[in-house]
């Protein structure tokens, strides 16, 4: 319920529990008593602790509400009880605790290790009973004790909870709802799991650093390693200060599951020191660039940037106010199709495939870390530049775990032909609005080859790929004019025996054939329908990736509508399976030269020349919508900004895409105060209607955030368009980018 006007938010929050008491009051325990209290979620917080000085600044502190003088006297009448005390002393503790626990109340922990605390209460109560909620908040500090105490210690801070299955709904809810009040982000998992991700990410890291620290100070002579110290010892050794008796607790409780991430971690080193002693320089550079690209993707991940990340929790809004007129000369980033194709390709191909102008942005980088987790050894990107070290066609090897392809459409369903044919598992995840799409399409024919694939209900990600079994060539008519669906049928045609060929209702994309091409694999092409037979190899080639048509789509819109512009987009991919923009817009009357014509890498490339137009509605020949299957957000703000009525058909697989681009786009436009009339398969826009100042939701559609970023050139308001984050799917420096040739856009909560 919203307060009213004047009144106070904190009075409104209703204590979650009567008596909380607190067991054990050092710097978790204390942090968590004082925000129990500020937040007013206890009616009274007791606290216990055998330090009676301890126990006595806890009431002086204003901690807590109440000093027990026992654990007996703390639990008794309490409804909730923490567990706030070392590790090694839970078993002593509980067993006198247990007596005096009230039968409704819940009882939890923030022990750092699960196993052992679930071994200890079953063996004071003899089973685990439901009202115990295992928890571990991942916070602390250097400092220790209750004078260390921190309310706001827990907040955006991560709490573990790890309730077993016969945990009550009610209590593990409540639970949940005191640490959110105490501002932490909740998860819950199973104990062992649990157990298990801390070894790794916590416990041998602290080994590590203990061990290090020690072998390096037992040598005399080493004495001038720790005076030379840089930054980088200093910082990787930092936890090895921590306290001894608490990590000599964890290590032993959680026992068994650091054994197991040493032996792991030792196998690991010793492949490297192995490496090091043969000169072997292709293990080293594999194992350092993938962890140099791990590295940098979790800390983008922490600071909530990367395709690794759900984008869309990341709030980027785009202001942009009206008017403005577009100039220059600009170059966008690669082209979007090709790069995730040149990282496949070079991956399986024998030897090294160099690529420039790698688009560097969160899909195709998807793509470049799927495959260094499959084995490959890839450089960069730098400035656009790739080097993969290919390494054959059957040479990729398992992944650790899933294949997380962030946003990306094209690299789910490509993935999905290249790893049926694959001798291992594999699962492929997404993102919110990737789990949301259509995977029966390639899954069916793949299916129908002799893959062996599960998706989600509706045939959604993710998908779980069973790897050792042989495909077979088939033909396959596609029923929906997709790229995509064709590319994976060639791709798992690789493997298969015999030949694989496709047949398309209408021409899709054909990058996946002239690359093919390109490294050497014969792709037999007669009209609609391309072929390839099983079994053959594919060769390291070099690959000029062109500036991509898609994402100067939006400034070839931009110019177009407001008035003097004059911009050329410089080394755009023309393939002729591309163009249906400008076909497009050339029919409504836009002035675009083609300049420079000429072919790179296989594929054509131009310079752009735009100048401002009178544009006129037309009706969309629906032989061009997927030749434009991209461009249709910026393509409606261009028939809004034209004369006359413009009427798409055919073009029902808009809705499928990373929005249902028909909706959205309609959506957005009446929030502009523009009417449509949304069809099943398209939409008509009456020209020359007024855009005014409004809010739109690109629903984390990177095209449509664009879209109505062109948009406002022709507004009448400012707009402002939300869920912007993932812009950097396709076209990372947009903004920049925009503003330089004259769209007056400003991005908040960017990096
Ligand atoms: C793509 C094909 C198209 C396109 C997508 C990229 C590709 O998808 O929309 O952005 O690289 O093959 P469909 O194949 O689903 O039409």
């Amino acid at each position: 319920m919203r307060p009213a006007d004047g009144e106070n938010n904190v009075s409104e929050v209703q204590p979650l529990f009567q008596r909380v008491a607190v067991i054990g009051l050092g710097l978790i325990g204390g942090s968590l008593a004082r925000a129990i209290r500020d937040n007013g979620l206890a009616v009274t917080v007791v606290g216990a602790d055998k330090r009676a000085d301890e126990l006595a600044l806890g009431t002086e502190l204003g901690i807590i509400d109440e000093a027990a003088g026992s654990v007996a006297d703390a639990v008794a009448g309490s409804d909730l009880v923490v567990l706030a005390v070392p590790v090694k002393a839970t078993r002593a503790v509980l067993a006198e605790i247990r007596p005096h626990l009230g039968e409704n109340a819940v009882l939890t922990d923030v022990g750092s290790t699960k196993s052992s605390f679930v071994n200890d209460v079953r063996e004071v109560f003899g089973d685990l009973p439901a009202k115990v909620i295992p928890g571990h908040p991942i916070a602390g500090s250097e400092k220790s004790g209750i004078r260390a105490a921190n309310p706001e210690l827990f907040a955006n801070h991560k709490v573990i909870l790890t309730p077993a299955e016969n945990v009550g709904q009610p209590d593990l809810e409540k639970l949940r709802a005191l640490w959110e009040g105490c501002g932490a982000t909740v998860l819950t998992m199973s104990v062992a799991y649990h157990d298990e991700v801390l070894a790794a990410t916590s416990h041998l890291p602290h080994l590590i650093a203990f061990s290090l620290v020690d072998t390096l100070a037992g040598e005399d002579e080493n004495l001038d390693i720790f005076r030379y110290a840089a930054g980088g010892f200093r910082d990787f050794t930092r936890i090895a200060a921590s306290d001894p008796v608490m990590w000599h607790d964890i290590f032993l409780s959680n026992r068994d599951a650091v054994l197991r991430v040493i032996d792991h971690f030792t196998h690991d080193l010793d492949q490297l020191r192995t490496a090091i002693a043969d000169q072997d320089s292709a293990t080293l550079l594999r194992v350092f660039s993938r962890a140099k690209a791990a590295r940098e993707h979790f800390s983008k991940m922490l600071s909530g940037q990367a395709y690794v990340t759900n984008n869309s929790q990341k709030q980027v809004t785009f202001r942009l106010q009206p008017g403005g007129r577009i100039s220059g000369e600009i170059r966008v980033p690669g082209d979007k199709s090709i790069s995730h194709r040149s990282i496949m390709l070079g991956a399986l191909a024998d030897g090294i495939t160099e690529v420039k102008g790698f688009l560097e942005g969160e899909d195709s980088l998807a793509t470049l870390q799927a495959f260094r987790d499959m084995g490959v050894t890839i450089e960069g990107p730098d400035a656009g530049f790739v080097r993969i070290h290919g390494v054959g066609i059957n040479g990729l090897q398992a992944p650790r775990g899933p294949l997380y392809l962030g946003n990306s459409g094209t690299a789910m369903r490509l993935f999905s032909g290249l790893l049926a044919a694959q001798p291992f598992d594999s699962e492929l995840t997404g993102d919110e609005s990737l789990s949301k799409r259509p995977m029966g399409r390639v899954a069916d024919p793949l299916r129908a080859m002799g893959a062996v694939i599960d998706t989600a209900e509706g045939g959604r990600p993710p998908l779980k790929i069973r790897g050792g079994h042989a495909l077979t060539g088939i033909h396959y008519e596609m029923p929906v004019a997709s790229a995509q669906v064709k590319s994976c049928l060639l791709l798992a045609g690789l493997y298969a025996e015999g030949v694989t060929s496709v047949t398309e209702p209408a021409p899709t994309r054909d990058h996946t054939e002239r690359m093919l091409e390109g490294f050497g694999y014969h792709v037999h092409r007669d009209t609609a329908t391309a072929s390839v037979t099983g079994g053959g190899r594919l060769t390291a080639t070099a690959i000029d990736v062109p500036a991509d048509i898609s994402s100067s789509a939006f400034f070839l819109v931009a110019a177009s509508i407001a008035p003097d512009s004059d911009l050329t987009i410089r080394h755009v991919g023309m393939n002729p399976t591309r163009v249906g923009v400008i076909n497009i817009l050339r029919m409504m009357g836009a002035n675009i030269e083609v300049l420079e014509e000429r072919v790179i890498g296989g594929e054509p490339v131009a310079d752009l020349r735009v100048r401002s137009a009178e544009l006129k509605g037309i009706d969309i020949p629906e032989d061009q919508v997927p030749l434009a299957i991209d461009e249709f957000p910026v393509l409606f703000i261009a028939a809004v900004c034209a004369e006359g009525r413009t009427v798409l058909r055919g073009a029902e697989e808009l809705r499928v895409k990373e929005s249902d681009r028909i909706q959205v786009m309609a959506d957005g436009l009446t929030a502009l105060g523009v009417e449509t009339t949304v069809t099943p398969d398209g939409i008509i826009i009456d020209g020359g209607q007024t855009m005014t100042a409004g809010t739109v939701n690109s629903h984390g559609d990177h095209r449509i955030a664009m879209a109505f970023s062109v948009a406002s050139l022709r507004a009448e308001g400012d707009i402002e368009v939300t869920d912007c984050a993932n812009v950097s799917t396709s076209f990372p420096g947009f903004v920049a980018l925009a503003k330089q040739t004259g769209i007056n856009i400003a991005a908040e909560g960017a990096e």
